[in-house]
């Protein structure tokens, strides 16, 4: 896969903003949704006509009741599902014109996920389990091995790299998944029920390493059923049957409080 020449991150990120300098173009969004559908045989609509555009560094929630699409969004957005309608755009790579190898190299190198139930590979210590997050992109197994045990530490769990699963908490196992989902640096991390299977005290230990990973460039999608989570988030983008019914933000620095959302589905959800 080779970038397509949009700015990095890097560069987006600190390009100064006087005057006098030639403008820095647009970035390119993270994620693009146009009018994207998802019927599943049978006729279940999971997704009606989404239009979302999500810009590099954001930290949003998707929130919703259960069955109300958000694991279909989520399967969109990761590239691990087409739409059947409309047009995804993820990293500015049209999802629908790319190979099933493209795709797997597009996430590779720009998206990580975590799940509700950590998916971590059984009698693979923790070590393994985030090096695997490595797999297929090249990098030979010392290398992911030494990666997988500075990721460990990110999520201060490098005193437990050659515990396996069955010797770690459900929070623990879930520090090892976000470990997994950043060891190959994505722009994007995915994250659907995150808190789902833990307690309150190791929700909010995820919730806090979730914001870490933002504040350190990435940007993060949570998905949630669970109203607090998505509160305390800076944009919440709210589903019901399949549609977004309202895309708020928080008010930071001048922003005004929340309204300060730009895309058709805000501005459909009315003052
Ligand atoms: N593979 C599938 N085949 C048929 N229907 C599905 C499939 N996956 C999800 N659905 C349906 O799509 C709707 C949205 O599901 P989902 O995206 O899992 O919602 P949520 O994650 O918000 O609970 C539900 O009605 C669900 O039953
Ligand atoms: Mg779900």
């Amino acid at each position: 896969m080779t970038p397509t020449g949009h700015p990095t991150r890097h560069l987006a990120r600190t390009s100064p903003r006087h005057p006098d300098v030639v403008p820095v173009p647009a970035p390119v969004p993270v994620i693009e949704l146009r009018g994207a559908g998802k019927a599943y045989p049978g006729g279940v609509h999971a997704l009606r006509e989404v239009n979302l555009i999500v810009e590099e560094g954001e930290l949003l929630a998707v929130v919703g009741p259960s069955g109300s699409g958000k694991s279909t969004m989520l399967h969109i957005m990761g590239t691990l599902d087409k739409p059947t309608t409309g047009t995804v755009r993820i990293a500015g790579y049209d999802v629908s014109a790319l190979s099933d190898s493209r795709l797997s190299a597009l996430r590779a190198r720009h998206i990580g996920f975590v799940f509700q139930h950590f998916h971590l590979a059984a009698g693979r210590d923790a070590v393994d389990n985030v090096a695997d997050g490595l797999l297929y992109t090249g990098v030979p197994l010392r290398q992911r091995r030494a990666r997988a045990r500075e990721a460990l530490a990110r999520v201060r769990l490098d005193h437990r790299g050659s515990h396996t699963p069955n010797e770690l908490s459900g929070g623990e196992k879930q520090r090892v998944a976000i470990a997994r989902a950043l060891v190959g640096t994505p722009r994007l991390l995915l994250a659907d029920e995150p808190t789902g299977a833990l307690d309150t005290a190791s929700g909010a230990i995820v919730m806090e390493l979730l914001r870490e990973l933002h504040a350190s460039g990435t940007t993060v999608c949570v998905i949630t059923h669970d109203n607090e989570i998505a509160d305390a988030l800076p944009r919440r983008v709210r589903f019901k049957d399949g549609a977004i019914v309202s895309d708020t933000r928080s008010g930071s620095r001048s922003d005004g409080p929340a309204g300060a959302g730009v895309d058709a589905a805000a501005e459909e959800a009315g003052p």
